[in-house]
């Protein structure tokens, strides 16, 4: 008999972040069956071919086109669906409309799936994830979104160019709203396990700290203005995000989940920490060191949340 077991991934939405999630995926081999499901099933099943074509000069993964009931068994899914801001539409009305989408995608997949664990990459990130997790009513660690992962990676960058090192050696977080409001936690950012102010004045080079953290935030409207999207830097910090679940590696990453009780005045909102995830989804999030600045700019961030999040729900 053959043996069917396959881990499964599911991404919704076969946009640009979908599928090149969906190649991400295929080419880190993070699941041996990954399935797309989109309204547009011609788009999905198109991105799904074109994605498995690329399979035979690499190793068997397969990648399809499918619909809701795919999720029953899936290890992990993805939701990426959601339209981009249209020229004139406030950042209010986007939201409210992806909401919607991805409400009745959580209806959809909770008709089939039972204790599933969802990823939410959808914009705006942390509301989206807000929305998933009231309408799934699953356990708070169970939805996650990928939150400051992306802008993460974009200071990681940053600095990486600016202190001409390896940016494995960088380890510094962005927290809060992956939006504007976000918050680069430098006082404790380290480069080769030492603080990045000794570092950088080892090097001789003064860093200025406003300029990098604009940069880093302004790193998404960058490329759209350049090229109308962006889509491979997220899929890899996703792509990262689930080889830390199928891999139960328990990393630290920056991801949005719902704060609980123990985070006081950021309970009940969700944003980014660095979390440790692994095979149960949210294993602990973390209170990472903050000084006097970036811990008011992180209440600020949860306050606006806070605030969007009522006014959406509305
Ligand atoms: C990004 O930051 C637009 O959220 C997207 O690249």
């Amino acid at each position: 008999m053959k043996n069917t077991h396959r881990d499964k991934i599911v991404v919704v939405g076969a946009g640009n972040v979908g599928e090149a999630i969906a190649y991400t995926l295929m080419v880190r081999a993070q699941a041996n069956d990954i399935v797309l499901i989109d309204v547009n099933e011609d788009r999905a099943k198109g991105a799904a071919i074109d994605i498995a074509h690329g399979t035979s000069f690499h190793k068997q993964v397969w990648v399809r086109q499918g619909g809701y009931e795919e999720c029953r068994d899936a290890q992990i899914i993805i939701i990426t669906a959601g339209i981009a801001r249209k020229p004139g539409q406030t950042r209010l009305e986007l939201a409210k409309t992806n909401v919607s989408i991805v409400k009745s995608i959580t209806e959809n997949i909770m008709k089939y799936a039972e204790n599933p664990l969802i990823l939410v990459v959808s914009n705006p990130a942390d509301i989206t994830t807000m929305a998933v997790l009231e309408t799934s009513g699953l356990p708070a660690n169970r939805v996650i979104g990928s939150g400051t992962s992306l802008d993460t990676a974009r200071l990681r960058y940053n600095l990486s160019s600016r202190l001409h090192v390896n940016v494995e050696d960088i380890k510094a977080y962005i927290t809060g709203e992956h939006g504007d409001s976000q918050v680069a936690v430098l006082s404790s950012a380290t480069v080769g396990g030492f603080p990045l102010e000794e570092y950088a004045r080892q090097v001789g080079i003064t860093l200025d700290k406003e300029e990098l953290a604009e940069h880093t935030k302004n790193g998404g409207a960058e490329i759209i203005g350049l090229k109308g999207a962006t889509f491979y830097g997220v899929a890899m910090a996703v792509s990262t995000i689930v080889e830390t679940i199928m891999k139960d590696n328990s990393a630290i990453l920056p991801v949005a989940h719902m704060l609980d009780e123990s985070f006081g005045k950021w309970a009940g909102v969700a944003v980014s920490l660095p979390c440790r995830v692994g095979w149960e989804g949210i294993e602990a999030a973390f209170k990472i060191p903050m000084n006097e600045e970036e811990e008011a700019a992180m209440n600020r961030s949860v306050e606006l949340l806070k605030d969007f999040w009522a006014q959406v729900k509305e």
